[in-house]
């Protein structure tokens, strides 16, 4: 299994300080820079673009930028985003045509790419294309907005992605996003998850060194 990985998600940062706050919690222990994007389209809101990947690239931001595309058509944004240092591109099946296609043409741009999948999606055409992907990120809730509940049904479906990742043989990040605390990680971690989105639990707290060092302990446990 992989090193437990931590991803704050900057939709609940301080995006008005943008820079300053992802130093800060990098600063603090985290792993990866979750990069939710949405286009009011695939999901009923609207955040950031390529732009701003690029910004936090120029600003200094040197860590690995885990950009979970929530948008339809997924393939020139993809791109846009590798050409604005992304360095994982995930995206959702449904929302592309050719997912084999979209996830070469990622990989093909130099950066890692993923399957994301709803709490309702089957993991179905996970199987064809375990040789392409870098990351299987399972949704924990219905995408679009922070701060939502924890879907417990993730937890068996962690399980079925573990047995799948593991028969692969292959380095694969198993990633779970949504409703992630200090107080569930440990079940999470438990049913297969080795990389940890976490949104409002760490942006919604003063101390986030203190919150990533209790989601680590919980984890280790
Ligand atoms: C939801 C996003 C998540 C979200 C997680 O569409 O993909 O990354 O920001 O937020 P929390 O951790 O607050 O549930
Ligand atoms: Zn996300």
């Amino acid at each position: 299994k992989l090193a437990p990985l931590i991803a704050p998600s900057i939709l609940s940062a301080d995006l008005a300080r943008l820079g300053e706050d992802v130093e800060r919690v990098l600063a603090a222990g985290a792993d990866l820079i979750h990069f939710d994007v949405m286009d009011n389209h695939y999901v009923p809101n609207l955040t950031f673009g390529p732009a701003l990947c690029e910004a936090l690239r120029r600003y200094g931001i040197t860590a690995p930028i885990d950009v979970h595309l929530m948008v339809e058509p997924v393939d020139a944004l993809a791109q846009a985003f590798a050409r604005a240092g992304a360095s994982y591109i995930t995206f959702h099946p449904e929302a592309t045509r050719h997912i084999d296609r979209s996830l070469q043409a990622i990989r093909d741009a130099g950066c890692k790419a993923g399957l994301v999948f709803n709490p309702a999606t089957p993991l179905d055409c996970l199987k064809y294309v375990l040789d392409k992907v870098d990351m299987v990120l399972l949704m924990s809730v219905n995408p679009g907005f922070g701060g939502q509940s924890f879907i417990p049904s993730a937890l068996d479906k962690l399980a079925e992605a573990r047995a799948l990742i593991d028969a692969s043989g292959r380095p694969i990040r198993l990633e779970i996003d949504g409703g992630v605390k200090i107080d569930n990680i440990r079940a999470i971690a438990a049913a297969g998850a080795d990389t940890f989105v976490a949104g409002s639990a760490i942006f919604g707290t003063r101390d986030y060194a203190a919150t990533i060092a209790a989601m680590r302990a919980e984890i280790a446990k």
